[in-house]
C-alpha cells in the first residue's frame, strides 16, 4: 500500500501524569523488561491515521478475531535514546528505523507511518520519559515502535484498522560479555522471496524453537543458514554477523532474506573509514569453522541495536562439536565497538551525521 499519510495531531491525554507519578527506575533493568508506563498511539480507521495519543500505559482492547491475533498481522522496529553524559537525549539514525517500519509494512500491505509521523511519535515519548533515560554507558531507553492489524474478520487479507504504538523500556544492552551461538543446520528462519529482509513480528515467532534448543545445549543463541543451501551465513535471530578473517571485515552480503540492519551499516562505515578492508558476500559456515581451526579468523561478533556489538567466543554443533574463538575479544571488535558506542553515547564528534538530538 505504502500512501504517505497526513501527519496526524498529537493529544497529550490528561492521564499521562498521574501514571509518571509514582514510577521509579529499578536497579536492575536488563533488557525490555522494565516499562515506562507511558505509550503513544494512534488509530488507523476509514483510510487515515487518526490523532495520535500520548498517554498512559494500558492494556489494549481488540477482538479476539483481530488479524494481528488470527495472522500475526504486526511490524516493529527496535531504536534507542541515549543519554549517558548528555544533556538532551540522542537517538540514533532514526530516520532509518522510519524507512525500514514503512519497507516492513509496506511489504505485508499494511499502511506505512510516514517518517514525519515516526519522529513525531519517538519524540513525543522520549521528551516525556526524559527522567527514566538510565544515564551509564551501556544503558538507554529502549524504544518499539509497531503496527498490528485489528480489524476483527477471520478471512485471510488486509485488514480495514490499524494500530501505531510506540512503547519506551529503560534497558541495558541484551546480551553483556561474550555469546556462544549454535549452527542452526535443520531449520529455516525464512524463504527466498520470503519475508527476512523486513521486521514482521511473525519471522522471529520462527526462531523461538530454535532458540529454546540452542539455550537446552547452553549456547546462547542460533545462528541462522540460507534457506538454499544451509552453507551461507545469514544472521543470527535479532543480529547481524561480521568476521575478521585475516584483519578483513567480512559480513554477509544482503541479498534478501536477512535483515539490513542500521548497526551492520553503521560498523560497515565505521570500519572503512578506520582503514579496514570491509567485504560484503556470501560466507560458507564450514569455510570460516576451518578458518577458525587455523587461526585464519580469530574474531567474530553480532551486532544489532539491542547487541550492539557482542563478540562471539565459540560456534557448536548439535553433535557436541565445538569451535572456540581465539580471541573472542580481540582488538578489531573492541575498536569498533569503542568507536560506534562513543558516538551513540555522545562522547565523540559525529563525523557522520547520525545523532538526533530530541531537544525539548
Ligand atoms: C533479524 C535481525 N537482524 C539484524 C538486526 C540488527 O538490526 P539493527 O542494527 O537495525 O538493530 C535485528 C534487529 O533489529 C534483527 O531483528
Amino acid at each position: 500500500m505504502g500512501e504517505i499519510d497526513e501527519m496526524p495531531n498529537l493529544v497529550v491525554d490528561a492521564n499521562i501524569q498521574s501514571a509518571l507519578a509514582d514510577f521509579e527506575l529499578p536497579t536492575e533493568l536488563g533488557f525490555g523488561r522494565v516499562l515506562v508506563p507511558v505509550m503513544y498511539r494512534c488509530d488507523y480507521a476509514d483510510g487515515v491515521w487518526q490523532s495520535g495519543h500520548l498517554g498512559a500505559l494500558e492494556p489494549l482492547s481488540i477482538s479476539p478475531a483481530a488479524k494481528v491475533l488470527q495472522y500475526g498481522h504486526q511490524v516493529f522496529e527496535g531504536l534507542k535514546a541515549y543519554k549517558t553524559g548528555l544533556n538532551a537525549p540522542q537517538l540514533f539514525r532514526p530516520e532509518m528505523n522510519a524507512q525500514r517500519l514503512a519497507s516492513s509494512a509496506e511489504r505485508i500491505d499494511m499502511p506505512c507511518v510516514s517518517t514525519a509521523h515516526f519522529m513525531q511519535a519517538v519524540e513525543a515519548v522520549v521528551k516525556v520519559c526524559d527522567a527514566f533515560i538510565p544515564t551509564e554507558s551501556g544503558q538507554s531507553l529502549y524504544l518499539r515502535p509497531y503496527i498490528m492489524g485489528t480489524e476483527a474478520d477471520l478471512g485471510l487479507g488486509r485488514s480495514d484498522t490499524y494500530t501505531f504504538i510506540v512503547l519506551a523500556s529503560p534497558s541495558e544492552i541484551i546480551q553483556k560479555g561474550t555469546m556462544k551461538v549454535l549452527i542452526e543446520r535443520e531449520r529455516s528462519r525464512v524463504a527466498i522471496g520470503g519475508t527476512g529482509d523486513v521486521k514482521l513480528g511473525s519471522n522471529y515467532t520462527a526462531g523461538i524453537a530454535s532458540a529454546r534448543r540452542a539455550n537446552e545445549q547452553g549456547f546462547n543463541q542460533s545462528i541462522w543458514l540460507d534457506p538454499e543451501s544451509r552453507k551461507m551465513i545469514e544472521e543470527l535471530s535479532g543480529m547481524n554477523f561480521f568476521a575478521v578473517i585475516d584483519g578483513e571485515l567480512h559480513t554477509p552480503a544482503l541479498l534478501g532474506s536477512i535483515l539490513p540492519g542500521i548497526t551492520r551499516d553503521s560498523i560497515v562505515q565505521l570500519a572503512f573509514a578506520m582503514g579496514y578492508k570491509v567485504v560484503e558476500r556470501s560466507i560458507n559456515i564450514d569455510t570460516l569453522l576451518a578458518q577458525i581451526g587455523s587461526g585464519q579468523c580469530r574474531e567474530v561478533f553480532a551486532c544489532g541495536t539491542a547487541a550492539v556489538i557482542t563478540p562471539i567466543s565459540e560456534f557448536g554443533e548439535y553433535d557436541g562439536t565445538r569451535y572456540p574463538l581465539a580471541e573472542p575479544e580481540g582488538i578489531i571488535t573492541a575498536e569498533l565497538k569503542g568507536a560506534l558506542v562513543d558516538i551513540q553515547e555522545g562522547r565523540a564528534a559525529d563525523n557522520f551525521g547520525w545523532a538526533h538530538p530530541v531537544i525539548g
